[in-house]
């Protein structure tokens, strides 16, 4: 009876931990559209580097793609999805990336 009694308990507990953990920033769950080639943090790999760019200059070459300014490429494919709002929170999100920290979050 008390083991089930605290076993219940640490159920409980575990439970309000994971409830409790803080959903992911917008930007970093859109980003996961981009981890093949860019990462999730904007560092690799062997594709155009996001991560510490500057915010709005992301957003203006995802309008551009979104266009077909820049060709009909995989960007575009990639880029026309996406609302301004969703597009801002992307660019957000890879220009706070630390160009230094290794971390693959
Ligand atoms: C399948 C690979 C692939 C995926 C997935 C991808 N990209 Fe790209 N991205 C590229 C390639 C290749 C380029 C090089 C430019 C081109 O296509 O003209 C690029 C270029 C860019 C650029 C321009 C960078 C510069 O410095 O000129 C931005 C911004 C960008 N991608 C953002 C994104 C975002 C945001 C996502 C996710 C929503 C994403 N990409 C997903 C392949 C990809």
């Amino acid at each position: 009876m008390r083991l089930r009694f605290t076993l219940g308990l640490l159920g409980g507990l575990a439970a309000l931990a994971i409830s409790a953990h803080a959903a992911p920033p917008a930007g970093r769950l859109l980003a996961s559209n981009c981890f093949q080639c860019h990462g999730t943090d904007g560092k690799g790999p062997g594709f155009d580097r996001l991560a510490g760019k500057n915010a709005n200059e992301i957003y203006e070459e995802m309008k551009e793609f979104q266009a077909g300014k820049e060709g009909n490429g995989i960007m575009a494919k990639h880029a026309w999805i996406y609302t301004d709002e969703q597009l801002h929170a992307l660019a957000g999100w890879f220009s706070q990336q630390n160009l230094t920290s290794r971390s693959a979050r």
